[in-house]
């Protein structure tokens, strides 16, 4: 491990946003950049990430229709699977100095039970918070996307619990509940400029990643003066 011993800034990086929005495709590239810069790179999901979380994922975003789950059992699922994940992989990549990037945290939480299922985005900040102790991320990029066209891509690509076409427990909720997320995202960017890093989803493919890579290599930069 080379560089490891070398104090960066950026430690922990997350990557939100609504469905489709390529948060799974720029994290590649994301990964791609770190390793090439020196580093090595702990790449992990949410929900998801441990044994445990993946099973929660499961039940989460299969629909059944025996099942139901509400919206404070909801959050309190994916909240038991990321203090599994904090404890089992994200704690202990960052106290080896590895970077970790993580598709979706908190703010998904926050966006998707807070202001998607409505049970108060301070409220579910404040459980987050309580769940993630100390764990917070130093950059989080953005990928802001009309849910319509999110939705459209997602539904071209094959997903691991079901076919091309076919959509999980949560994309299928109707299309005021995405828009509610995508706003509670953008209010999040407005409070917290010096963490988030906004990008243009709806944008091509190729632009969304040369955005991003941009600015990861500007803070790159930045931490080897
Ligand atoms: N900017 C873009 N323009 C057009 N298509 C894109 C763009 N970004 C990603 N895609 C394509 O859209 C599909 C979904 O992308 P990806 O899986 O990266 O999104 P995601 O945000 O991880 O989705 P999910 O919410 O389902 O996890 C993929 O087929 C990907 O190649
Ligand atoms: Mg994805």
């Amino acid at each position: 491990m080379t560089n490891n011993t070398k104090i960066h800034s950026l430690r922990f990086i997350t990557v939100e946003g609504g469905e489709g929005a390529g948060k799974t495709t720029l994290i590649e590239h994301l990964e791609r950049n770190l390793i090439a810069n020196g580093m090595t790179v702990v790449k992990t999901r949410e929900p998801g990430g441990t044994p445990l979380g993946e099973q929660i994922r499961s039940w989460l975003l299969a629909h059944n229709d025996k099942v139901q789950i509400k919206a404070r059992a909801e959050l309190l699922l994916f909240l038991a699977a990321r203090s599994q994940h904090i404890d089992d992989v994200i704690k202990p990549a960052l106290d080896a100095g590895h970077v970790v990037i993580c598709d979706r945290f908190n703010d998904s939480s926050v966006a998707y039970q807070g202001a998607g299922r409505q049970l108060g985005v301070d409220w579910v900040r404040t459980l987050c918070d309580i769940a993630c102790g100390s764990v917070v991320p130093d950059l989080t990029f953005y990928l802001d996307v009309d849910p319509l066209i999110g939705l459209q891509r997602t539904r071209r690509t094959p997903k691991e619990n079901s076919g091309v076409g076919e959509v999980d427990r949560i994309e299928a909720e109707k299309r005021d509940f995405h828009e509610r997320v995508r706003l509670a995202f953008i209010a999040f960017v407005k409070n917290e400029p010096q963490r988030f890093c906004y990008i243009d989803a709806n944008k091509t493919q190729n632009s969304v990643i040369e955005e991003a890579l941009q600015v990861l290599n500007k803070q790159l930069a930045r931490d080897h003066v």
